[in-house]
Parts: C-alpha cells; sequence; structure tokens
C-alpha cells in the first residue's frame, strides 16, 4: 500500500496543472477509471487484513472523494471558461425579422381578446382602466361595498377564505367580484371618474358554466347628475359595439345587490329560435350584467358626499361575453390549457379590434 498523502498531492498537481478538459478526463480515467490507481487501492482492501483494513478503507475512500471532487471542480471550470468565451464573442442581431413559422403561431386566448375588444370600446367612450389585487380584505370585497358582516350576501358569494386576518380589515379572500376596485380606485382619486376594471375573481363552485376562477369586468361612472338613463345608453352603446349589431336593445329588471341602490339586471335582446343563439335579434332576453346606481354607503366608504356626487356601476362577466360571441359552449374549457382548444378558438396576434369605429359617441 502506498504512502496516501503523497499520492494525494501528486494527483491533486496534476488536476491543477491540466489544461483544458480534456486533459482533466485523461486524469480521471487514469486515478479512478475501473483500471485507475485509485480504484485499483480499492480493490486492492479485500485482501488486506481486517485490522489494517479497518484504517487504510477510510483513508482511500476519503482520497477517493477528494480526488473525485476536485476533478469535477476543474471541469466545471473549464465549462465555465468556455461558455464566457462564447458569450463574449457571440453576438445576436436583435433587429434581424423574426421568422415566421405558420405552422407554430401562438394564438391569443379569447379572454385576452375580448378583454381587448371591451377596453377598446370603452376606451373610445372616455373610460380609464383601474386595477385591484386578486387578494382582498373582507372591507373591501364586503363592508367597503354595503355588504356589513352579518348580511346574507356574503353567503351568496361562496368566498375562498385565506388564512391571513389584520384588525382594520378582517380576513384576507379572493376577491369575488370586481366591484372591490370601486371603492379603491375611488378612494385614490378625486370625482368625477369614470373607469373600467377586468380582472380575475374567485368562487367555490364549479360545474358548466361556473369555474373557481372566472373574469369580471366592472364599469364605474360617477359625477354630479349621472343617472340611470346615462347607464342604459353606455350599456346599449357598448353591447352594440361589442356583438357588432346595429342598436341591441337591452331590457332593465329590477334587482337586488347592497351596493346598488336600485339594483338593475340587464338582458339583451336575443333569438333562440334556431340552434344558434343569435344575439340581437328575435324576442327573446338573456341575462348579460347586474348594476345599478352607486349606492350613497358605497361613496361614503371612499370619502364621497352622496349628496354631490351620484353614478351608476355595472358588472359583466367576461368568460361568458366571450362564450355569447364566439359560441364555445364549456366554460370549464377555457382554462384547460388544451392547445388544440387554443388553436381553434384563439386569435392571431394581429387581430386587433376595431370596435368602436362606428360607434356615435
Ligand atoms: N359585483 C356584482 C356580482 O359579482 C355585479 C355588479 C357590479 C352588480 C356592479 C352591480 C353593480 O354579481
Amino acid at each position: 500500500m502506498e504512502n496516501f498523502e503523497s499520492l494525494e498531492k501528486e494527483i491533486l498537481q496534476k488536476i491543477i496543472s491540466a489544461e483544458n478538459e480534456d486533459a482533466v478526463e485523461k486524469i480521471r480515467v487514469e486515478e479512478l477509471g475501473k483500471k485507475g490507481r485509485i480504484s485499483k487501492l480499492l480493490s486492492e482492501l479485500g485482501s488486506v487484513e481486517p485490522d489494517k483494513r479497518k484504517i487504510i478503507g477510510p483513508k482511500v475512500n476519503n482520497l477517493k472523494n477528494i480526488i473525485s471532487e476536485k476533478i469535477q471542480d476543474r471541469k466545471e471550470y473549464f465549462i465555465n471558461l468556455k461558455l464566457d468565451k462564447r458569450l463574449l464573442e457571440e453576438k445576436i442581431d436583435i433587429t434581424l425579422p423574426v421568422k415566421i413559422n405558420q405552422n407554430n403561431n401562438g394564438r391569443i386566448h379569447p379572454v385576452s381578446q375580448v378583454l381587448e375588444e371591451i377596453s377598446e370600446i370603452f376606451g373610445s367612450l372616455g373610460y380609464e382602466i383601474s386595477d385591484g389585487p386578486d387578494i382582498e380584505s373582507e372591507y373591501y370585497n364586503f363592508n367597503a361595498l354595503n355588504i356589513p358582516d352579518s348580511h346574507p350576501a356574503r353567503q351568496m358569494h361562496d368566498t375562498f377564505y385565506l388564512d391571513e386576518y389584520n384588525d382594520d380589515e378582517g380576513q384576507s379572500v379572493l376577491r369575488t367580484h370586481t366591484s372591490p376596485v370601486q371603492v379603491r380606485t375611488m378612494e385614490n382619486g378625486k370625482p368625477p371618474f369614470k373607469f373600467i376594471s377586468p380582472g380575475r375573481t374567485y368562487r367555490c363552485d364549479s360545474d358548466q358554466t361556473h369555474t373557481p376562477m372566472f373574469h369580471q369586468i366592472e364599469g364605474l361612472a360617477v359625477d354630479e347628475s349621472t343617472n340611470l338613463g346615462h347607464l342604459k345608453w353606455t350599456l346599449e352603446t357598448f353591447l352594440s359595439a361589442f356583438f357588432e349589431i346595429e342598436n341591441t336593445k337591452i331590457k332593465m329588471r329590477p334587482s337586488y345587490f347592497p351596493f346598488t341602490e336600485p339594483s338593475i339586471e340587464i338582458d339583451v335582446l336575443c333569438d333562440r329560435s334556431g340552434s344558434v343563439l343569435k344575439i340581437g335579434e328575435g324576442s327573446d332576453w338573456l341575462e348579460v350584467a347586474g348594476a345599478g346606481m352607486v349606492h350613497p354607503n358605497v361613496l361614503r366608504s371612499a370619502n364621497i358626499n352622496p349628496a354631490k356626487y351620484q353614478g351608476f356601476a355595472f358588472g359583466f362577466g367576461l368568460d361568458r361575453l366571450a362564450q355569447l360571441k364566439y359560441g364555445i359552449p364549456d366554460l370549464r374549457t377555457f382554462f384547460s390549457g388544451d392547445i388544440r382548444w387554443l388553436k381553434h378558438y384563439g386569435f392571431a396576434a394581429l387581430d386587433i379590434p376595431t370596435l368602436s369605429r362606428g360607434l356615435k359617441k
């Protein structure tokens, strides 16, 4: 048996003097390969007397570990060196045009497309876009919207509650609607307001027409003389532009939401007589939105004087609008991430909506 220390020194010296990856690999084969020196020492251990083996065994193993590690380190050193050199030498010309592969183009999801369409229409009507967090507090999701702690409407919302709790704002929740953005945006600005707020919403619900995550689009207009007539005109104008039909009629049905007074539900004219549902014709009605005049308590939550200002609010299901417009039957397929579905129902990147073109404003 050899002197392990001098053997270790000798091999380490060899590793340090190796000048490239191949040279390191050669050392690995010479020392650790099947016929390598260290492997040979290991195989000889079997014939050493047990007492001696107890001392020598760990030494040989230790030597093997140290050498393997150093060889690996040295290899990585050369690999990184090569990479650094390549990074310095290679340049990418980012001004070159992209090669478009017809079969492999990405598609825009119908929800994104419809969101673009809606934003374009409301944008042309002078609405801004406002955002709020998906993780809300009970305060903004409920209390500030005139839904106090014991209000039955809380049950109707099938809320996902999170663990965090805060003395001022209550428990954290996944927002059940986009209405909390009404209060958040009004708190941070001064009237008049005119904005829409699209985004994800969550309810503990799942079947053909409900998914635990879905999208809504909120709308709010507040000024000194905003009234229900303005709301009716706005929604008729929006729906006509969105469904690309002239003068869609809507029906306003009395309803109840704690954050609006009066509250209404919006139905749009439709024809169910054929095999496909047609919007804007026929003699049937289809519910598309909840709306109403903003409740004075909601204005108060945002420090706005309800004696001076009033406004309307509405909320649409974004996915539902996409389903209706593009004839997509099952809501769950929207979020199943199936690339074949997206190829079929998706949009080309350059399908930029121009639905507001014919709008009378
Ligand atoms: N937030 C209501 C819902 O999710 C919709 C709504 C919005 C109703 C604005 C009235 C005004 O059902």
